[in-house]
């Protein structure tokens, strides 16, 4: 395995990139933007600059890191020579499929179709391809270059053979692959989403502030961010569509997302990414502010 396809130069997409080519592997990273194409090149500069000035690569290593990137806005000629493409597209099913009914059509055959959703089925993604025991889940963490978990998702038809290559090219980034069957959230979400939620409540009900609910959590149970603090860092909008195909997909109202969360997203506060949710967010400045509603 050499050739490393990336759709989308989101921050997940950047992070799976930045990884692929700092292993040695060469990518080509697809996104329909240019513009967005330019800004993750600018992204994964920065990312790689950090690990620089961390002395966990050097500056010769960067430089050979960049030059294993090309990019496309043209999805057929990014994928033709994939040996792996890992799909890191907005998470919209209808979109994952179009994408899937393509790349299906334009990569070679014996390529492996990954895809990094973090909850939308693996077994329904497969479904519109003509390999379905070559598409499987993939699905990093952020931020991909610091996170040490690949959750490895087997679709309804993933082969063993493909599941095993996935595992040890994971293994070739120095992450730690585990294995898990496709069920809705997988293993990741279905736990840290009810969680997140739960959180939600607990400050909905009045139970305590946003700080005092993120300290119990970081200094009680060390989590490096409190639940409410990696909502905003994950996105509300991605935690409320998550807690939705665990409700719809379990059917069990346990999963329903807290009215709080969902007041949020309509009212545009998804958290980092729009500047404020529970906490409200400066450009350059790392100083954690509760947004002004939860004072
Ligand atoms: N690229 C490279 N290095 C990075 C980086 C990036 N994008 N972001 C951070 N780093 C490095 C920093 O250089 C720093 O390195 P050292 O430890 O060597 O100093 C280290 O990571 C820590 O970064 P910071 O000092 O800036 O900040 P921090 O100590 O507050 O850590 C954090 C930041 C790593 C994000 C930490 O707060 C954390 O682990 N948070 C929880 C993250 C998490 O839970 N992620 C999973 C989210 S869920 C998900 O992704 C999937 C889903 O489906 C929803």
């Amino acid at each position: 395995m050499k050739n490393i396809s990336v759709i989308g130069s989101g921050t997940m997409g950047n992070g799976i990139a930045h990884v692929f080519a700092q292993y040695g592997y060469t990518v080509s990273l697809i996104d329909i933007s240019a513009e967005a194409l330019q800004k993750a090149l600018g992204v994964i500069e920065k990312n790689l600059e950090r690990q620089v000035s961390k002395q966990i690569i050097t500056t010769e290593a960067k430089a050979i890191a960049l030059s294993n990137i090309t990019t496309y806005t043209d999805l057929k000629a990014g994928v033709a020579k994939a040996d792996l493409v890992v799909e890191a597209a907005t998470e919209n099913v209808e979109l994952k499929l179009t994408i899937f009914r393509e790349i299906d059509k334009a990569a070679p055959a014996s390529c492996i179709l990954a895809t990094n959703t973090s909850s939308i089925s693996i077994t329904k993604i497969a479904s519109v391809t003509q390999r379905p025991d070559k598409v499987i889940g993939m699905h990093f963490m952020n931020p991909v270059p610091v996170m040490k978990l690949v959750e490895v998702i087997r679709g309804y038809n993933t082969s063993d053979e493909v599941t095993s290559t996935v595992m040890n090219i994971s293994k070739m980034l120095e992450k730690v692959p585990v294995e898990v069957n496709d069920y809705p959230g997988f293993v990741a979400n279905r736990i840290l989403m009810p969680m997140i939620n739960e959180a939600i409540y607990a400050l909905y009900e009045g139970v305590a502030g946003v700080q005092e609910i993120d300290t119990v959590m970081k200094l009680g149970m060390a989590h490096p961010m409190g639940p409410l603090q990696l909502a905003d860092f994950i996105g509300l909008d991605v935690c409320l569509s998550i807690l939705n195909v665990l409700y719809e997909g379990f059917g069990n109202p346990k999963y329903a997302p807290c009215p709080l969360l969902v007041n949020m997203v309509q009212a545009g506060h998804k958290g980092v990414k729009t500047g404020s949710g529970f906490y409200q967010y400066t450009a350059g400045s790392k100083d954690l502010i509760v947004a002004e509603r939860f004072r």
